[in-house]
């Protein structure tokens, strides 16, 4: 069935197009694998030949992409031409909440998806199976479905050519895509058309055991990856509300996750507190998930998914407060170090960071911040911050707040009154706290807001440490 697909097209090179089609080519080199993009600078950085200048940081990718990149892996921003030339073509574009219209703040903003499937019917040639990869609400198969049928009624050739549209979510987490795409838990596919099925199926067997290719029916598979994102942001949500009673109670969260997760019911991942989650697609899954429920009138399941995002806003909310008040009540004009603006480690993916709202409120309360993270750039952060970067970071009495970027943790810590770490990155547990201690202003704070750091160790060098849900009264 596979030797029918000879080339396979993804609409869209961000952090699911990339890597995706980069595992697949590399472990399917007889198809030829083509990622379009219309963003031209984003197809210049996949097709540069310098690899670290790659649009995504993520752990391994280089070396695929060095592998297939002009074999079969091809970026290009030449839409039409590869839609044309394809019997696959994978929709992996953005699917962010509508910021406008109907549903803004919640239903998700289909403007790029419906945009590709125009672009499909109008280019394509032949019968083309069409997969959505794109996380969307359930029913947008029948949407796209209307879009390239209605499209080619209109076209002289529609006799020729015949759409099938199958749903075929994501699952790779960003810092971990490569195994994820290596080893998926599962695959799944969801359409009503065997021989389709069949053909995308076979793709995935050449390194994915059969058992654990799912088959099911299109809203099926729609609903399970939005369920999917919203149990695990369900399970930090939970972990980080029990953060909060632990700093409490005196327990500690380390332990507690520890004793819950051994229970094989209820398993160990996704267990760790922290300051909230981030990344570009729990927050928007539920969201959409929280819409679609009130349109069917289910209001209560509604508020009962909406209560998980309320709890991660708390916990962001919480921890600038807690850095306020250790601070005795006023961080204006203190110089207060960030360690890490990524949403998690290993990725260079700063969407929805928990930093992102942590750092504002510190600023508004007047602090002045050094930021550093390994992969993130200070031109990222300032587009998050939408602050412009100080240029005086020398000056540390300023009392207005204020943000510079640091590019290494050298020298970042000089005179600074706390440090914060926001993203579990491996070098910050092995930053040498005791010369850190030695330049930092006394009381000196460390807030690790990841629970990365020794404790007992780092408390000898002269530190005061808060760590979340093992806090000190
Ligand atoms: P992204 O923003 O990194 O990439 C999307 C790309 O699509 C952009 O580069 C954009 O320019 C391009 N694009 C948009 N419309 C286009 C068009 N008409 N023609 C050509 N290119 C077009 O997004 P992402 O993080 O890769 O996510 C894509 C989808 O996958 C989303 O629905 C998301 O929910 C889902 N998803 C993401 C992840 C993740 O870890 N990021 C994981 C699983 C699923
Ligand atoms: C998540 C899912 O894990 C993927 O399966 C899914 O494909 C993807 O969303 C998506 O649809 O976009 P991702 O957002 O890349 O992947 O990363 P996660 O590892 O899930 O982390 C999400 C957030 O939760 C991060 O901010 C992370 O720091 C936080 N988190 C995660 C915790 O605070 N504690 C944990 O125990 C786990």
């Amino acid at each position: 069935m596979t030797d029918l697909v000879k080339k396979i097209c993804c609409i869209g090179a961000g952090y699911v197009g990339g890597p995706t089609m980069a595992v697949m080519a590399y472990k399917c080199k007889d198809i030829q694998f083509n990622v379009v993009d219309t963003n031209q600078s984003r197809i210049d950085r996949w097709n540069d030949k310098d690899l670290s200048n790659l649009p995504i940081y993520e752990p391994g990718l280089d070396k695929f992409i060095h592998k297939c990149r002009n074999k079969n892996l091809f970026f290009s921003t030449d839409v039409e031409k590869y839609i044309s030339e394809s019997d696959m073509i994978f929709i992996s574009v953005n699917t962010p909440i509508k910021t406008s219209g109907i549903g803004a703040g919640k239903a998700s903003d289909l403007k790029w998806v419906e945009v590709s499937a125009r672009q499909i019917s109008r280019y394509a040639r032949g019968n083309t199976i069409v997969v959505e990869k794109s996380t969307l609400p359930v029913k947008t198969a029948e949407t796209i479905k209307q879009i390239l049928d209605t499209e080619s009624t209109n076209m002289d050739i529609s006799n020729s050519r015949e759409f099938t549209v199958l749903s075929n979510p994501e699952f790779l987490s960003e810092g971990n895509a490569i195994n994820d795409l290596l080893e998926p838990d599962r695959i799944l596919i969801g359409g009503n058309d065997e021989s389709s099925i069949n053909a995308l199926a076979s793709i995935y067997r050449r390194w994915v055991a059969k058992e654990k290719i799912i088959t099911t029916n299109l809203w099926s598979s729609e609903l399970s990856k939005l369920i999917a994102n919203a149990f695990l942001a369900q399970r930090v949500s939970s972990i980080n509300s029990v953060s909060a009673l632990c700093e409490e109670t005196g327990a500690h969260i380390k332990d507690v996750s520890l004793a819950v997760g051994l229970d094989k019911r209820i398993g160990e991942k996704f267990l760790e507190a922290g300051p909230g989650f981030g990344g570009s697609c729990f927050k928007k899954d539920i969201l959409n998930l929280v819409y679609i429920c009130d349109y069917y009138g289910l209001h209560e399941v509604s508020k009962y998914w909406n209560s998980v995002i309320e709890i991660n806003e708390w916990q962001q909310k919480r921890i600038p407060e807690i850095i306020l008040k250790r601070l005795f009540g006023t961080i204006s004009g203190k110089k207060i170090v960030i360690l890490g603006f990524s949403f998690k480690a290993n990725t260079n993916d700063t969407r929805n960071s928990p930093a992102i709202n942590i750092c504002k409120r510190l600023i508004e309360e007047g602090a002045n911040l050094m930021i550093y993270d390994p992969k993130v750039s200070a031109k990222q952060i300032g587009k998050e911050l939408g602050i412009k970067i100080s240029n005086n970071n020398k000056d540390k009495s300023k009392c207005e707040g204020s943000w510079s970027y640091c590019e290494s943790t050298i020298e970042c810590f000089l005179k600074a009154d706390a440090a914060v770490i926001l993203t579990e990155w491996q070098e910050f547990k092995k930053l040498d706290y005791e010369i850190i201690s030695r330049d930092m202003r006394k009381p000196a704070w460390i807030f690790d807001t990841r629970g990365v750091i020794d404790i007992e160790k780092t408390s000898s060098y002269n530190l005061n440490i808060w760590t979340i849900g093992n806090g000190m009264k």
